[in-house]
């Protein structure tokens, strides 16, 4: 056991002690083989205890899992529709069609399907640009053919239903709605023209018979999580990349595209079929121009959103932006892949508060790392550090593949491997603590840990086959967010502590209360509260008895406690979130409901299609949210 008064940061620590203490008595945590090393970790870690200043309080009664087929929320508060997929966003825009008959051109014109990541830009109290993922798309839901009789407007219209789209939205008699034909409004989709920026622009390999410039790309997909700077753009990632290339033809697949999941076997979206730029047999560039992290000014809808190619290429989760202390931009970027890494980027250029013009090409140039945690069995925190992606160091050489620093980032996984980073269970979102102090990521699941070779029980990963997930922080040494240093432990183990006594069963802050699995999104709040959304399984049987739906929870990262907020509808992914400026509004994504035919009617009810929806939460009394 460390001495706690050894680590103490200031005078409220003794106090934070018994306040944690009391929570592990209560709880009476005693576990398995690994349980000192667990048991103890928020009692006695330096991380906790740096942080332990003035806790964000859980104001309200927790709900229970559940599984039913709505939204389930804490006494005291209420839910509305904000926008569903289908949605006009245009006056010419015709009504949401559920039959699965509509066209391509109509889904430009409507709200995307599966909302995902999403950042709210104020225009005053009332109104505000929302700028949000729509990741993919679901056959089932989207044709009446589920898929089978592909036609080329079909691809058309799954195509129109991802990407991103920004709608303004105005608080009217009390309810957040969109703004039908807002001069804001816009759908960004897979056939939009966008700029290749950033040091691999105009690289051989991202040359098409298209484009032989290798700087203007057609659109972006699988738009998962999001960030945003501040000098008001929106940054949007671009996930599962892989899954939309194909082709009819006998092609050998290259290492990188085996790495990067592109596979002549890939038969789920079949864009191929009817559109040849996804042929990647055909075009076998074409992979590389997607993957990347996308810059959208969301106030100027005729502006062409730019790829910047610094940040790497990987399927990117989200894009965690913080100034440092010296001005230096840093993101933090989590590549969503069993046994894939996790990066920094800090910018070359420094941010400027006085002249936000001059800020807009920060994220053109920088520097890309990657990390390695250490990995001392059964310690459930340690240290780690940050290794440098730049040709020429850390072996980035011509001898071990990389001709040129394009080269290191548009195959950053393979740079990653080069230098010795550590594999991770599948890194989402990446969510900066309001002080600075520290970055907490989830690593959602990963079933081929300790199974597949390279992937290692040990260090934030500490359990073999995965399946419930954890949330991983770290400290950056001094405070200072371009260190190359930093400090970790974990928040949470997720588990289940009604079926396993072990690690399974989660840390020391998990009961049978607030257990779920598969933590995905996060973000704190102005407060300092840390919003936990899961995308994990549903059954509600098995190991994940007592879970129930997806849901979101509310945790308090000082003391590590955390209470269910929300339940989701059947079927669901819960993603996505935002606040309004005067706290009293968060907007939430529920992603597919209804997916691989849960028999969900949300959100209309009845015998209803099932649609991805924006929900915003507000108290019934009108106060803060979380007062
Ligand atoms: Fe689209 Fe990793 O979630
Ligand atoms: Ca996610
Ligand atoms: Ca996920
Ligand atoms: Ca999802």
């Amino acid at each position: 056991m460390q001495d706690r008064k050894a680590n103490s940061a200031n005078s409220d620590t003794s106090e934070f002690s018994r306040m944690i203490d009391a929570a592990l008595s209560r709880r009476q945590f005693i576990k398995g083989s690994m349980s000192a090393g667990i048991a103890g970790f928020f009692a006695t870690n330096p991380l906790s205890q740096a942080m332990a200043a003035k806790s964000p309080k859980l104001n309200f009664e927790p709900v229970a899992a559940t599984t039913a087929d709505t939204i389930t929320l804490p006494a005291g508060y209420q839910w509305d529709v904000v926008v569903r997929w289908g949605d006009p966003l245009f006056k010419d825009a015709p009504s949401f069609d559920p039959s699965g008959k509509a066209t391509g051109t109509s889904q430009t014109l409507q709200f995307g399907d599966n909302t995902d990541g999403m950042s709210l830009f104020p225009l005053g109290e009332n109104r505000a640009i929302l700028a949000i993922n729509n990741e993919y798309t679901n056959y089932d839901l989207l044709f009446h053919h589920g898929g089978k009789d592909l036609t080329k407007d079909d691809v058309l219209k799954a195509q129109h239903a991802h990407g991103v789209s920004v709608v303004e939205v105005e608080k009217q008699g009390g309810q957040w709605k969109p703004v039908v034909d807002s001069r804001f409004n816009r759908r960004i989709h897979v056939n939009s023209e966008m700029e290749m920026t950033g040091p691999a622009a105009g690289h051989r390999h991202l040359k098409t018979d298209a484009d032989p410039t290798g700087k203007k790309v057609m659109g972006t997909f699988n738009n998962c999580a999001n960030g945003e700077t501040p000098w008001g753009t929106y940054l949007t990632c671009e996930e599962n990349f892989h899954g939309y290339f194909g082709t009819e033809s006998d092609h050998k697949e290259t290492a990188d595209e085996l790495r990067y999941g592109v596979k002549t076997r890939n038969k789920h979206y079949n864009w191929h079929l009817h559109d040849a730029r996804f042929d990647f047999a055909k075009n076998p560039n074409e992979p590389h121009r997607h993957g990347w992290v996308v810059e959208i000014d969301p106030m100027d809808p005729t502006s062409r959103p730019k790829k910047r190619t610094a940040l790497g290429r990987f399927k990117h989760e989200n894009a965690a932006l913080y100034v440092n202390q010296d001005g230096h931009v840093v993101v933090y970027l989590g590549d969503d892949e069993r046994g894939e890494h996790l990066y920094k980027f800090i910018s070359k250029g420094k941010y400027n508060p006085n002249n936000q013009g001059a800020n807009r090409n920060l994220l053109e140039e920088g520097t890309l790392y990657v990390a390695r945690f250490s990995m001392n069995p059964g310690q459930l925190a340690g240290s780690g550090e940050w290794l440098e992606l730049t040709h020429g160091k850390n072996g980035l050489t011509k001898a071990n593949g990389f001709a040129d620093q394009a080269e290191v980032l548009i195959f950053t996984r393979r740079a990653a491997t080069q230098v010795g980073a550590t594999t991770m269970d599948r890194p989402e979102w990446v969510a900066i603590h309001p002080s600075g102090k520290q970055v907490y990521c989830t690593l959602t699941n990963n079933k081929h840990r300790g199974v597949k070779e390279g992937q290692p029980v040990g260090g934030p990963n500490p359990r073999k086959a995965n399946h419930y997930g954890q949330i991983v922080r770290w400290q950056p040494a001094k405070g200072d967010h371009t260190s190359h240093t930093f400090s970790w432990d974990l928040f949470v183990l997720a588990g289940n502590p009604v079926v396993h006594r072990d690690l399974y069963g989660g840390s020391n802050n998990i009961d049978a209360d607030n257990m779920f699995n598969s933590p995905d999104g996060i973000g704190f709040d102005a407060a300092g509260t840390l919003w936990i959304q899961t995308d994990g399984n549903y059954s509600n049987e098995g190991d994940f008895i007592g879970m129930g739906n997806n849901q979101m929870l509310a945790a308090n990262p000082e003391t590590g406690e955390i209470k269910r907020f929300m339940v989701g509808p059947k079927g669901c992914e819960v993603t996505g979130l935002a606040f309004s400026p005067d706290m009293k509004s968060m907007f939430v994504g529920i992603q597919h409901p209804g997916e691989k035919s849960t028999g969900s009617h949300w959100p209309d009810g009845g015998n209803s299609k099932p649609r991805s929806t924006v929900i915003v939460i507000s108290k019934q009394d009108g106060g803060l949210i979380n007062s």
